[in-house]
């Protein structure tokens, strides 16, 4: 039975929320595999909007299995306060399983996000500041605290002592900033311990019996491809493996048991934070842009920088997670515009590129090469059918699909669930 990895293929924002929103009604479990609260899904239900940064979208829905795997990362103040909301809500928060193998975030983490920017000056990644490359940083040098460990008091005591005394040190010595209360933070941490409590467990274990059961399910991606460790505008990426590839180490299931990969592309492009944007606006259009889709970060309230579509990184994309089928979000944004365009190549001094650079100079350098279509100028949010979108709408949507060679599954043309158009169905 079907597993479906829904991830962005841009800088993240593309929509996934809504699409693994309505994709979640389908399927029995919906679990996250990489970052942390530095994501942010807005999904609206009933005209009722509910902002997650992280519990999996599935929340949403009664009755499903909702999975915060091992390659995420936790920050327990954060979990418990968006657990506490859902149920003010009247959201069932049963379903919830969390990955005893799960890095915590701790409150060092948070405060070195923040003195290292501060320390980075002009070189600043832009990061959303939560603690997340921090907390990556220690789980990689095998200092950190998994959630396993912060249920047992005399080990996470043992380990928040130890890890206490480098942090403030560091804190203190390199970045100028007073560290933690070891007693303050042990307390704090042991409580937030009891109210997890209840809902961890071994996740890779509950997933694959869902899977070895028949049960669907719906693997959400956060942040995106261009912001992957790897294959990113590295440094300018978070600290985790958005990748379709990401799924397998951050949810602890085999590469075979993934049958689909969708691909989430924004019908124009946006990024957050610093780096590289080939097809970056700097005028009215990108303003139009901005103002219309409320362009605007879900977790930072930061202005996202705004631009053409580029479909060189959505096939960069397409390619490095072998994605079945795009689901194009937002594309009402574009109705009123006249022209539109999308950029199908890069230039660098002078010839076109085969491969995706992997230089941030050269990224910084590149010419792209636009492919100009006619607008559609007329309103699409209530079409629910791909033959009622009008030509232009269609044109573009096709070149789209042509130049980074991957088929259309489903277009999003409003934040509602029924303002979808489906072209696949993708739980079959
Ligand atoms: P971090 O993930 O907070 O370390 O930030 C690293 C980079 O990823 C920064 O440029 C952030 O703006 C960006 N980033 C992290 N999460 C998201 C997201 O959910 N959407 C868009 N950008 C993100």
């Amino acid at each position: 039975m079907p597993a479906v990895v829904v991830m962005g293929t841009q800088w993240g924002d593309e929509g996934k929320g809504k699409i693994v929103d309505y994709l979640a009604e389908k399927a029995d479990v919906v679990a996250r595999y990489q970052g942390g609260n530095n994501a942010g899904h807005t999904v609206v239900v009933e005209g009722k909007e509910f902002k997650l940064h992280l519990l999996p979208s599935g929340i949403l829905y009664k009755g499903k299995t909702c999975v915060v795997g091992n390659g995420v990362v936790i920050d327990p103040e954060v979990m418990l306060r968006e657990i506490k909301g859902m149920q003010e809500k009247g959201i069932d928060t049963s379903g919830l399983k969390v990955s005893n193998r799960a890095h915590v975030i701790m409150p060092y983490h948070r405060l070195l996000d923040e003195a290292e920017e501060t320390y980075r000056g002009d070189h600043k990644i832009g990061t959303t500041k939560r603690g997340i490359g921090p907390c990556y940083m220690d789980k990689n040098s095998r200092c950190g605290i998994r959630v396993v460990d912060l249920l047992d008091e005399e080990e996470f005591s043992e380990k928040l002592k130890r890890n206490l005394e480098a942090k403030n040190h560091l804190l203190k010595a390199v970045y100028g900033v007073d560290g933690f209360d070891y007693e303050t933070v042990r307390k704090e941490y042991l409580g937030y311990a009891e109210e997890l409590r209840s809902y961890v467990c071994d996740t890779s274990a509950t997933l694959n019996k869902a899977i070895k059961n028949g049960e669907k399910i719906l693997f959400e991606g956060a942040q995106a491809t261009m912001l992957d460790l790897d294959h990113g505008t590295y440094p300018y990426v978070t600290s985790s493996h958005p990748i379709a590839g990401g799924v397998c180490v951050g949810a602890g299931i085999g590469p075979t048991k993934i049958n689909t990969v969708v691909g989430v592309v924004k019908a124009y492009t946006t990024r957050v934070g610093e780096g590289p944007f080939p097809t970056e606006l700097f005028d009215e259009v990108g303003d139009h842009i901005r103002e219309k889709g409320h362009e605007y970060g879900t977790t930072t309230g930061r202005p996202r920088r705004c631009g053409w579509l580029d479909a060189c990184v959505v096939g960069y994309a397409g390619r490095l997670s072998g994605i079945d089928y795009m689901a194009i979000t937002r594309l009402d944004i574009l109705d009123e515009l006249a022209t539109l365009k999308i950029c199908v190549g890069y230039k660098y001094k002078g010839a076109v590129m085969d491969e995706f650079p992997a230089s941030l100079k050269v990224l910084a350098e590149v010419e792209a090469v636009y492919e100009e279509l006619p607008g559609w100028q007329s309103d699409t949010t209530s079409i629910r059918d791909y033959k009622d979108l009008p030509l232009n709408a269609r044109r573009y949507l096709e070149r789209l699909s042509e130049v980074a060679d991957i088929k259309l599954g489903i277009v999003s043309v409003g934040p509602g669930r029924e303002q979808t158009i489906i072209m696949h169905e993708i739980f079959e």
